[in-house]
């Protein structure tokens, strides 16, 4: 057994993640279920760095170093527990499986569990970074015990993408802490990129501007605060003409946005927990109705003209507007977010440290971002902050923000263009700082009807009032 590390699975994601372990150093075992992938790594990649390859799962467990650390990357669901249900009998105990895939949180903690059972050590972590960050350096978050971290972590921390010296690379958490922490970075990916589009569509309707020069605003943008990979392939992206025809790409292409459930799970997971992450659940429906074009027909046909005609004086201003409008919404996003990670760090005691996952989110991942450092920053000076909203930084800039955030959300509702994650995350925010909500009314209404109780301003306890008789209260 020479290997110090293995990846079965070798789908794109796996083979560059094997490449960048051989590259950074590691004796890697290969394995693939049909061993012509196999094959195909060692004759294009073989020359990259120390490959063991096995044609059978037990060739490949046999070619590890104990304790073995087998990385799976396969499709979530299905296909990761039937290769697990594979493996495990071929394990010995101390052992570790390692899951790279797009799992739900909540199969990581059964699946940890049951590999417990057998004396192994199953690490469900989160990859972030698409095919490039999995061979140049990824952003990584592990679950799992401290034990399973002691052999992967300098492992992981050497292949991960590196910001100023530091790893995108640290133990999340116990059991599901790590693919938790990766599903909420996806939803705040999906809540960016439903920003970003928003912004395109207003400075579109707003400029009466092509996508090219679209492009230019974002390129400009990413020299600022708002500086991240997500605004950099915007520009290359809207600045993309499409060969067949000569139009912009973005003109092309079938306006109905995909997913492949990770923002749903996010969501619904919310929900659970309780937190108002209405900027993910925003950019996720979004794109639900993105998809439903019989009722977008339909609608278009029996609305044809819903708003005003766009008229912007002062095109600088706008831009500007626009901008901070991105920023504060983002903003927003990211508070939600981190909200969300805590309440499911307290729900599942995970003990997750905040600054710690803003850390290694600045680099190799999706929704890497300059402003990740602020949100450290800020989780460091103060772990138990109410809301990223307030700390110093953000506040400044939300507050900076507001007077734009509210002229372009106001501008979009008179003009017809759909804003719901800039809109929404503005509610969000003036909600937050109401000084009275009318949650109170709520309140008076499911006691009248249901006489469900309401707590009072200026006494302790819970009452009643009599609706249906002469309105006196009641202690409940
Ligand atoms: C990443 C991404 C990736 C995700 C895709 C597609 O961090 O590298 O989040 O894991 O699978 O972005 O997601 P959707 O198909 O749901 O948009």
């Amino acid at each position: 057994a020479t290997a110090q590390i293995g990846v079965t699975g070798l789908a794109v994601m796996g083979r560059n993640l094997a490449r960048n372990l051989a590259r950074n150093g590691f004796t890697v075992a290969v394995h693939n279920r049909s061993p012509q992938r196999t094959r195909s790594l060692i004759a294009e990649h073989g020359d990259e760095g120390a490959f063991v390859p096995s044609e059978s799962l037990t060739d490949f467990v046999a070619s590890l170093e104990r304790p073995r650390a087998v990385i799976i990357m396969v499709k979530a669901g299905g296909p990761t527990d039937a290769v697990i249900d594979e493996l495990v009998p071929l394990l010995e105990e101390g052992d570790i499986v390692v899951d790279c895939g797009n799992a739900h949180f909540a199969d990581t903690r059964r699946r940890e569990e049951a590999l417990r059972g057998h004396g192994l050590h199953f690490v469900g972590t989160g990859v972030s970074g698409g095919e490039e960050g999995a061979l140049h350096g990824p952003s990584i978050m592990p679950g799992g015990s401290d034990e399973s971290y002691a052999k992967l972590g300098p492992i992981f921390e050497k292949i991960a993408a590196q910001v100023d010296g530091t790893p995108c690379c640290r133990h999340i958490g116990p059991d599901g802490a790590g693919h938790f922490v990766k599903m909420v970075h996806n939803g705040i990916e999906y809540a960016d990129m439903q920003l970003i589009a928003e912004a395109y569509d207003l400075l579109r309707a707003g400029l009466s501007a092509s996508p090219a020069e679209i492009a230019e605003i974002f390129r400009d943008w990413n020299g600022g605060e708002l500086e991240s990979f997500l605004i950099g392939i915007t520009a290359d992206v809207l600045a993309h003409t499409d060969a067949a025809t000569g139009r912009p790409f973005v003109d092309v292409v079938l306006d109905q946005a995909e997913q492949k459930g990770t923002g749903r799970w996010t969501v619904q997971s919310a929900l659970d927990l309780g937190i108002p992450i209405t900027g993910i659940a925003e950019a996720t429906f979004a794109r639900s109705l993105s998809g439903h074009a019989d009722q977008r027909e339909a609608a278009r046909r029996a609305f044809p003209d819903a708003g005003e005609k766009w008229q912007v004086d002062d095109r600088e201003t706008f831009v500007e507007d626009v901008r901070r409008a991105l920023l504060s919404s983002k903003i927003v996003a990211y508070a939600q977010g981190f909200d969300h990670i805590r309440a499911g760090s307290r729900e599942y005691d995970w003990n997750i440290d905040l600054g710690g996952t803003a850390t290694i989110w600045r680099g190799g991942c999706i929704i890497r971002a300059r402003f990740l450092d602020r949100i450290r920053e800020a989780y460091d000076a103060e772990p138990e902050l109410p809301t990223l909203l307030v700390a110093p930084w953000f506040a400044d800039a939300v507050s900076a923000g507001v007077p734009s955030w509210r002229r372009v959300v106001a501008d979009a509702a008179r003009a017809g263009v759909p804003t719901p994650a800039f809109s929404s995350s503005l509610a969000y925010f003036d909600a937050l700082r109401a000084e009275r909500l009318p949650a109170a009314l709520i309140q008076g209404l499911r006691d009248d009807f249901g006489a469900h109780t309401y707590r009072r301003v200026d006494r302790d306890g819970s009452f009643h009032t009599l609706w249906a008789g002469d309105l006196s209260e009641v202690e409940a």
